[in-house]
């Protein structure tokens, strides 16, 4: 164990001890909760495999098909043939970015041949997001590379980073006139810890993948810059909220990537306090059984604000899992969760925290990596038993739309929970400075 994480649990370990001292960190009276900025952005996120459907051959594909995951991808939410709705259903929530990703292996579908049908698909995607006033954020590696990638040794090949440079800058001069916002990895330590999981990559060539990302991540991070010279460009953390771990996983990317993320991105989902370590039911699929504290989202941002100062921060993603009838044991529902989020926004905005943008995951739900169990959608959809896959609003819409006509939530509002008394979430900080609502 590196010594600034035994550091970090030894000090979290104290505090949980003397049951936290607390000393709140911004104290903003009831009537001083500011708006979302105007610059501010609001988005919606997919990501490709899981909600296009008619997928071509992939290292996810192959998992799915061959039985290595519980169920397979099948048409997904038909996302492909259904994009111009959910396009329009998205600009109906209020939202002014959306995330989407182009699948490589459906426009480069064998080595060096690029498919104008692929191109086509994307073309009418971004055309449809500029259309309908929305900012297209696009994410070039979703977890998702082509099978003959795959044939090739996929990461474990130092060359592979190359390849992957080649689409992404055939993507970049593509769309940069409809000057996107762009991710260039999703969560690239999930992407390497799944792709050991699921047997497509060594373990011993865990640093030839971790090198390659790093270095495919800066030639496209100059590569957009060279195109779209004002765009903003990330690589998005998956934020792991267990002690010691997560400042070790950023030390892995955006430590080493810092000087070319225009904003750190961060997925944040999770939290674990003193006693409560329900968080790992995550680990095992029943994300809907993990509880929530959503003051993480504040504790987060504050430890991020700290690690990477002088970098704006935005949350490419952030949710709430319920099971298939759109339920938790918790009884959280998916309003009272965004607008608790929202808030804790606003709280780090009126704490000087500079965070800039906030995306939903998800627009409908989706495929999970293995399962259409866990539902993250706005819209839910029954992808397995519904054959006409209507999308039918949860009540985070109108929670959506109201946050987004508002920018926000109002002066007054009261998050529907407490804060939790020691949360590890941003261990030590957030343990020994907790936060409270006024
Ligand atoms: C991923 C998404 C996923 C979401 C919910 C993120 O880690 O980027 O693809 O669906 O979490 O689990």
């Amino acid at each position: 164990m590196r010594p600034s994480a035994a550091i970090a649990i030894a000090v979290t370990t104290v505090a949980v001890l003397l049951g936290g001292t607390a000393t709140a960190s911004a104290r903003p009276s009831a009537h001083d909760l500011p708006r979302l900025p105007a610059g501010f952005s609001l988005g919606v996120a997919t990501s490709g495999f899981q909600v296009e459907g008619d997928n071509r051959d992939s290292n996810w594909l192959r998992y799915s098909d061959s039985g290595r995951v519980p169920e397979r991808v099948g048409r997904a939410v038909d996302f492909h043939d259904r994009y111009a709705q959910d396009i329009a259903l998205a600009r109906a929530t209020g939202a002014t970015v959306f995330r989407f990703s182009v699948e490589w292996s459906r426009v480069q579908p064998a080595p060096g041949r690029f498919d104008p049908a692929g191109w086509a698909f994307y073309d009418r995607v971004v055309r449809a997001v500029v259309d309908a006033g929305m900012q297209p954020m696009i994410t070039l590696n979703h977890w998702v590379h082509p099978g003959w990638e795959v044939d090739r040794g996929g990461w474990n090949r130092p060359g592979m980073a190359d390849d992957m440079v080649a689409f992404g800058e055939a993507v970049i001069d593509r769309y940069a006139w409809a000057r996107p916002s762009w991710v260039t990895f999703n969560e690239p330590t999930e992407y390497v810890r799944r792709e050991v999981t699921l047997g497509g990559l060594a373990p011993s060539a865990i640093g030839i993948m971790t090198d390659g990302i790093v270095r495919a991540h800066r030639a496209l991070y100059r590569h957009v810059h060279a195109r779209q010279r004002d765009a903003v460009v990330t690589s998005n953390i998956a934020y792991l909220p267990i002690p010691g771990v997560e400042p070790f996983l950023e030390d892995v990317f955006p430590a080493r990537t810092r000087t070319t993320l225009d904003v750190i991105g961060v997925d944040q989902y999770y939290s674990v306090s003193a006693g409560d370590v329900s968080a790992s039911a995550a680990a095992t699929g029943e994300f809907w059984r993990a509880s929530q504290a959503p003051e993480a989202m504040y504790l987060v941002l504050r430890r991020l604000s700290q690690r990477f100062p002088g970098i704006p921060l935005y949350v490419v993603e952030n949710g709430l899992a319920t099971d298939p009838s759109g339920r938790r044991p918790d009884g959280y529902r998916r309003s009272d969760h965004l607008r608790d989020t929202v808030y804790w926004l606003q709280r780090a905005i009126a704490a000087s925290i500079p965070v800039v943008g906030y995306n939903y995951w998800s627009l409908t739900d989706n495929y999970e990596w293995g399962a259409y169990t866990p539902r993250f959608g706005l819209y839910t959809v029954d992808a397995t038993t519904d054959p006409t896959l209507t999308r039918r609003p949860t009540d985070g819409v109108a929670a959506f739309r109201r946050i987004a006509a508002d920018r926000g939530v109002p002066n007054g509002y009261r998050p529907t929970r407490a804060p939790v008394a020691c949360s590890l979430v941003a261990a030590p900080d957030s343990c020994v400075r907790p936060v409270t609502v006024p």
